[in-house]
């Protein structure tokens, strides 16, 4: 079995010398008025409808004037939307990603106009033209996942018994599926070395496991293929899954091959992004059992604040230099940290921040096909 190391992924990191001055600040930066352009990558998970609005409003309650489009997981209307922002004369552009190397031409043109660009959440690669990248230790997120299924399962350096575990990642053309997945790989791999964890599938690459555009319909038919090919005769104890909405389309499978969820044999099962419905879940026991939350409202106030770190003619804080490297240079970046929710904490973390209500928690709405 081949686990990639972390550093061949995506390289090591180093500090890197870059210089966080012009991006759009400078001379001219008392003529700026913060128009923004938000380009949002999806409307098929709950947490970009959030922040597409709650980056507007926070812009808005600045006085900039915004722009706010969803790309609809589809690149080429993306691209569109950002070519048509820089067209109507936006000073900043705010960017969830669908392809992560498909913007070079757009964001070319953006950087010739003098147009700050902040990659959001994800990382805009094989450019030369991002100012600043605005996310979460993704990295942090597949270890917080993988450190559930080894508290759930019990593991230890001593465990004897097998346990078999397998494997999903997010959309290939996202760059942080590879910071999720490696996370997980790294803190999983002593556990398969030592042969406490198996991957029955053997399907441990990045390519095996990926789930395109991060679909929930595709990880049903892949977990379906999974129990088909490995599992009429084994146990399955675990699966690491990258985000909420794949981690339901596991669930979905495992169902329909009639798994109980809740019963001792249902496999552990992670998440990501705290969507209502996986809450639900977590909360009554019937799916999942973990989350990672990442604050967006947090991740809206960071980006939001460099945008005025800028027209105010100054810097915007970043926390990070060396670590994110889009093939062009390592992106200075602001990186929130990540947390880990089960049962036993969605309460303080999710409800009590005011981020979800119990009663939206209860009356998530099931998904529809
Ligand atoms: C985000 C995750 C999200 C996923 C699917 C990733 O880029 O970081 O929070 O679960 O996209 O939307």
């Amino acid at each position: 079995m081949h686990l990639s190391r972390r550093g061949l992924l995506y390289g090591t990191a180093g500090v890197a010398a870059v210089s966080l001055a012009a991006c759009g600040a400078g001379e001219d930066s008392k003529q700026l008025t913060g128009f923004t352009g938000i380009a949002m990558p999806t409307r098929a998970s709950d947490r970009w409808v959030l922040e597409g609005a709650d980056l507007e409003k926070r812009l808005q309650d600045l006085g900039y004037k915004t722009i706010l489009e969803n790309g609809e997981d589809d690149v080429p209307a993306q691209v569109a939307q950002i070519e048509s922002m820089v067209d109507q004369g936006v000073e900043f552009l705010i960017i969830g990603a669908i392809g992560n190397t498909s913007l070079g031409e757009v964001l070319s043109k953006a950087k010739d106009k003098g147009v700050t660009i902040i990659a959001y959440d994800r990382l805009i690669l094989e450019t030369p033209d991002v100012d600043y990248y605005a996310s979460f230790d993704n990295y942090q997120v597949g270890v917080l996942q993988a450190k559930h299924i080894i508290a759930k399962l019990g593991l230890t350096q001593d465990t004897t018994e097998q346990y078999n575990v397998e494997l999903f990642s997010g959309s290939l053309d996202d760059n942080n599926s590879q910071y999720f997945f490696q996370g997980g790989l790294d803190t999983l791999e002593p556990y398969i070395y030592g042969g406490s964890v198996v991957v029955p599938s053997n399907e441990t690459e990045q390519d095996a496991t990926a789930i395109q555009q991060w679909d929930r319909k595709t990880a049903r038919t892949r977990m379906a293929q999974l129990l088909e090919d490995h599992y009429q005769d084994r146990p399955l104890h675990a699966v690491l899954s990258p985000y909420d909405g794949i981690s339901r389309g596991i669930v979905e499978a495992l169902v329909d091959a009639d798994f109980e969820p809740g019963s001792d044999d249902f496999p552990v099962i992670t998440g990501q992004d705290a969507e209502l419905r996986s809450l639900k879940a977590i909360k009554e026991g019937t799916g999942q059992t973990e989350t990672v939350f990442k604050d967006t409202r947090q991740l809206a106030e960071v980006a939001v604040d460099m945008v005025k770190a800028i027209v105010g003619g100054g810097t915007p804080d970043v926390n990070d230099q060396g670590t994110y490297d889009n093939g062009f240079k390592f992106v200075p970046s602001y990186l929130l940290e990540p947390v880990d929710v089960t049962v036993e904490n969605y309460k303080e973390v999710v409800v009590d921040s005011e981020y979800a209500t119990e009663e939206a928690i209860d009356s998530a709405p099931a998904d529809v096909d």
